[in-house]
């Protein structure tokens, strides 16, 4: 039996063979991501990445990988991410890591999204990951009671210190305990039409491949 930890290196390790010197890469947050990370600095590839928290910001810098605002480029190739949950259709939650927002708009600028997942993420249906929802502190109080008089179990994310765990783009993150989401479409229509949300981490429809590492890596590839 090999780690978890190990499913996750194995996944990035088939993911940076998509890499090619010169292209602009997308690249996600977390700890999936960090072995990419490694992989491409130790290869010593010469891409032009594109972040999507200050935390991969900084491992770049660290291991030397070059990086480029997303406003200073006019596309990105490809998109490797992680994700915390992903299901049958492709579809998955993301934002553990509370970097969903910006994760959400360099994929959606992405000609193509590769997620790497250890096997222990892969469900049926989405919803046992708790589902990460990214809201303005101003009336964060209000959203709560919203969620939780609508049942879907809100919780606002806390530090160490307790206080609210504050994202890059300057929010809060409320995680909805939902166990299992029977429509997330529906779902992500509802959370989009709060006032107050700014981003939520269903991504439905985005992934074009899913590698997912285990005793043996599957790739999964969108039809
Ligand atoms: C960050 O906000 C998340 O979307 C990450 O991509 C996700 O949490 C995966 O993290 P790990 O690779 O650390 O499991």
């Amino acid at each position: 039996m090999i780690t978890q930890d190990e499913k996750k290196k194995r996944a990035a390790e088939v993911a940076v063979n998509y890499i090619k010197d010169g292209m602009v890469v997308g690249l996600g947050t977390g700890s999936t991501v960090m072995y990419l990370l490694e992989a491409i600095a130790r290869q010593g590839l010469k891409i032009s990445g594109v972040t999507t928290s200050k935390k991969t910001s900084k491992i770049c810098a660290s291991l030397g990988i070059k990086v480029n605002d997303i406003d200073n480029v006019d596309h990105i190739d490809v998109t490797i991410d992680g994700a915390d949950e992903v299901d049958v259709y492709m579809n998955g939650i993301k934002g553990g890591g509370a970097a969903l927002l910006m994760e959400k708009i360099v994929a959606k600028n992405s000609k193509r999204n590769i997620w790497i997942v250890d096997d222990t993420k892969v469900h049926d249906i989405l919803g046992t990951f708790p589902l990460p929802v990214e809201v303005v502190p101003y009336g964060s109080g209000r959203l709560l009671k919203k969620f939780n008089d609508k049942g879907l179990k809100p919780i606002l994310r806390m530090d160490k210190n307790k206080l609210p765990i504050v994202t890059d783009g300057g929010h809060y993150i409320i995680d909805l305990h939902l166990n299992a989401i029977d429509n997330p479409q529906n779902l992500a229509e509802y959370l989009e039409r709060q006032v107050g949300v700014v981003e939520h981490g269903l991504f439905l429809d985005v992934a074009d491949v899913i590698i997912i590492g285990g005793d043996k890596n599957i790739i999964k590839e969108r039809k």
